[in-house]
């Protein structure tokens, strides 16, 4: 008796933090997967139309598509709101379409950016999203898109996200504590850090889920994925520094002391219950998985 084929699956943006941490963990899922890794270099899905992008699914025989692919440069947004929306809205719907016509499935990530940050409880999927800057309009658009284009799709929103490649907030605490004595980081927004590593794993088990059955009551809905427990970018780096060793003190300070182009949520916590429960998912608590990033950051 032979193996059932692994389905063939398109990972764009694949030289991002979560596309790199789909490449990596695509091998604990080989007899299940069969990787197909596509960076902007291999695929621009904002210079392609449906019908080329269709082609390329066709061409590669491809079963799935996960979007790892994203113009995530919150406050240049704000200047080029254009180049957010082309990434993040009219690709999407592209992809989204392009997925329709081929018979794909297709897996988007979005953003805890979709709201407006007023709660102080953990949002739930069904909360009513209100994104306060160009960043969070486009992804909140894109998920529209995504889910309109296609019935067998998933949508899941992530926050904080970090890895140990890439550009991100952990990296960007560890040098600048070991080029200066003092930093400020802000302590009145708070939210929840996400491993890419963690998301990635969750995101092939997701797929596989999905795929295994046509009718899963997931096909077409949203989910939060985001490490466990609450912090605040001072906590963050906080945790951060310390661990580091080096000689710097962070001190708190408030958002109104460090304005940036972009508007961020003040509170955008996500609760995870209905991915946990629907997928059987476990998430790690968010200082563990800091800790598993930085372990491989010292190796570096
Ligand atoms: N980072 C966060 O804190 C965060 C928080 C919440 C949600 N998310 C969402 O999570 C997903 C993954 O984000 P991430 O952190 O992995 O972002 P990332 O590290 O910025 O990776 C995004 C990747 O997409 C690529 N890309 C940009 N435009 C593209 C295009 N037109 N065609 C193909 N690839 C393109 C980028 O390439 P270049 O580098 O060459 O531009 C980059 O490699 C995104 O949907 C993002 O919105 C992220």
């Amino acid at each position: 008796m032979t193996s059932p084929k692994p389905y063939r699956v398109l990972v764009t943006g694949a030289a991002g933090q979560v596309g790199s941490e789909l490449v990596h963990s695509a091998n604990n899922y080989r007899t299940t997967f069969d990787l197909h890794a596509a960076s902007r270099a291999d695929l621009d899905i904002a210079t392609a139309d449906s019908n080329t992008l269709a082609q390329y699914i066709q061409r590669h025989d491809i079963t799935a598509v996960i979007n790892a692919a994203a113009y995530t440069k919150v406050d240049a947004a704000e200047a080029d709101p254009e180049m957010a929306y082309r990434v993040n809205t009219q690709a999407v719907r592209n992809l989204s379409q392009a997925c329709a016509a081929t018979g794909c499935a297709l897996l988007h990530y979005s953003t805890d950016f979709v709201f407006d940050g007023q709660k102080n409880t953990p949002y739930t999927e069904t909360d009513p999203t209100n994104p306060i800057g160009v960043y969070g309009k486009s992804k909140y658009d894109g998920e529209i898109a995504a889910l309109a284009a296609n019935p067998r799709c998933v949508v899941v929103r992530t926050s904080w996200v970090y890895s140990s490649k890439g550009n991100n907030f952990i990296k960007t605490m560890l040098r600048l504590s070991a080029e200066r004595t003092h930093i400020n980081v802000v302590y009145d927004q708070v939210g929840s850090p996400t491993y890419a590593a963690d998301l990635a794993q969750a995101s092939w088990q997701i797929l596989q889920a999905l795929l295994a059955d046509a009718q899963h009551p997931a096909w077409g809905k949203v989910f939060h994925y985001a490490n466990q427990g609450i912090s605040s970018w001072f906590d963050l780096a906080y945790q951060v520094v310390q661990r580091s060793g080096n000689a710097c003190t962070v001190t708190p300070i408030e958002t109104k002391d460090y304005p940036t182009p972009a508007r961020r949520p003040a509170y955008s916590v996500l609760a995870t219950g209905a991915l946990r429960q629907t997928f059987g998912i476990d998430i790690p608590y968010w200082r563990d998985s800091l800790m598993q990033c930085l372990l491989l950051l010292d190796q570096k």
